[in-house]
C-alpha cells in the first residue's frame, strides 16, 4: 500500500535554491535520473557539473541537450569517462577528481544496472560490481577530496547513493552462506539463474547495509561528509533496457513517475544535510528500510556483507577503507 500511495499520490518537491559556486558530480549522468538531475543543477546555477559516463558520445549528447534547454553558462558541464564495471576506470576517475577539481560539494553515485542476463565484471556479477563494489570503491577514493572541500570551504559535502525501494522485495536468502562466501554466492551463475528476481534488490540492499555500516563507525558528529542513500521510486528510465517482464511493463505503465519527477529525489538527497548521514530516504523523507536491514538477523547480515566488502576493497586498493573513518 505504501508503494502504491507513494507512486500515485506523493508529489515530490520541485528543486529550488541556488547551487552557485558548487561542483557536482553525477555518475550515470548521461541518461535517466542522472541526466534530469544534472538539468536541475544546471538550471539552479551550479558552477561545475561533471557527467561521469561510460560512453563519452552519450555524455556529450546529454551535455548538449542540457545546455540547450537550460541555457547554462558554457563550460559548466564537463563529460568525464567512468566505467563502473572496471576497477581501473574507477581508480583513474577518482584520481582525476582529486587532481583536477578545486572542490566537490555533492557527489551522486547514481550509475546502476539491473541485469536480466548474466555478465561477470571484475570478480562479481555485473550488478554487484557496478552497484556495490565500484560504488564503495569510488566513495573510498573520493572521500579525501570531499573531506578537503569541507575543511577548505567550511561546508559539509554529500555523497548520495541512488539505492532503491526494490531492496524491500528480497529476503536475501544468501545471507546464510558460509563464512566469507556471501559475495561469491550472490555472484555465481547458478545463484543468478535461481534467484534472478533477487539480484537487483540485493545489490540495492547491499548499498543500504554499507551506508549504515560506515555511519555506525563514523557518526555524523565525527565525520565531515554526509553519506546517504535513497529511493527515487519507480520511474521511467532506461534501467529495464535488458528486457522488462510483462508484470514490470504493466506496473511501469500505470505507476511510474516521470524521469524528471524521480530526479527530484537526487537533489533532495544531495541537499538533505547532516541529519541524513547513514540514512535511507524515501519520498524525500528519512525512512526505515526493510526489516532485512533493521532486524537482528539484518544487523548480522549487514556486518557480514560489510566485512566482505571491506576485504574486497582492500584487495583492490590497499588502505582505501581507512578513508571511511
Ligand atoms: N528507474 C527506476 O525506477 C529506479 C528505481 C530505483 C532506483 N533506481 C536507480 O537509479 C539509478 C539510475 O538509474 P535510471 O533509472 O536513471 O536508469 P538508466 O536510465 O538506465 O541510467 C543508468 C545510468 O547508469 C549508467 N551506467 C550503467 N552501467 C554503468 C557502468 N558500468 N559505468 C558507468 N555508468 C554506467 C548508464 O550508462 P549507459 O547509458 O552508458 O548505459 C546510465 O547513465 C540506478 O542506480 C538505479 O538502480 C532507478
Amino acid at each position: 500500500m505504501g508503494f502504491l500511495w507513494s507512486q500515485l499520490f506523493v508529489t515530490l518537491p520541485y528543486p529550488t535554491g541556488s547551487y552557485t559556486g558548487q561542483t557536482i558530480i553525477i555518475t550515470g549522468g548521461n541518461a535517466g535520473l542522472g541526466k534530469e538531475a544534472a538539468r536541475h543543477y544546471a538550471r539552479l546555477g551550479a558552477a561545475k557539473i561533471i557527467l561521469a559516463v561510460r560512453s563519452i558520445g552519450k555524455g556529450l549528447s546529454a551535455k548538449e541537450d542540457i545546455e540547450t534547454t537550460t541555457k547554462c553558462a558554457s563550460g559548466t558541464i564537463d563529460v568525464w569517462q567512468l566505467d563502473m564495471a572496471s576497477y581501473a576506470s574507477v581508480k583513474a576517475f577518482a584520481a582525476r577528481v582529486t587532481s583536477d577539481l578545486d572542490r566537490v560539494d555533492i557527489f551522486h553515485a547514481n550509475a546502476g544496472v539491473a541485469r536480466m542476463h548474466y555478465h561477470r565484471a571484475e570478480q562479481d556479477e555485473e550488478s554487484i560490481t557496478v552497484n556495490v563494489v565500484s560504488t564503495f570503491l569510488l566513495l573510498s577514493l573520493v572521500l579525501p577530496k570531499l573531506k578537503a572541500t569541507a575543511a577548505e570551504f567550511q561546508t559539509r559535502p554529500t555523497f548520495a547513493i541512488t539505492s532503491s525501494g526494490a531492496h524491500l522485495h528480497t529476503q536475501f536468502p544468501q545471507q546464510h552462506a558460509a563464512e566469507g562466501e556471501i559475495f561469491n554466492t550472490v555472484s555465481s551463475p547458478e545463484n543468478f539463474k535461481t534467484n534472478l528476481r533477487d539480484q537487483y534488490p540485493i545489490s540495492k540492499l547491499f548499498e543500504i547495509y554499507a551506508v549504515r555500516a560506515i555511519s555506525e563507525r563514523a557518526p555524523a558528529d565525527q565525520f565531515p561528509v554526509t553519506i546517504n542513500c535513497f529511493t527515487p521510486g519507480l520511474c521511467y528510465s532506461e534501467l529495464d533496457r535488458d528486457g522488462p517482464t510483462l508484470t514490470f511493463k504493466i506496473m511501469k505503465f500505470f505507476l511510474a513517475r516521470s524521469t524528471e519527477a524521480g530526479s527530484r529525489t537526487l537533489l533532495d538527497a544531495g541537499a538533505k544535510g547532516v541529519e541524513s548521514h547513514g540514512t535511507y530516504i524515501a519520498d524525500c523523507q528519512i525512512a526505515e528500510p526493510s526489516t532485512v536491514v533493521t532486524s537482528e538477523a539484518g544487523k548480522t547480515a549487514q556486518e557480514r556483507v560489510w566485512g566482505e566488502l571491506v576485504r574486497k576493497l582492500e584487495r583492490i586498493e590497499a588502505g582505501c577503507t581507512r578513508n571511511f573513518s
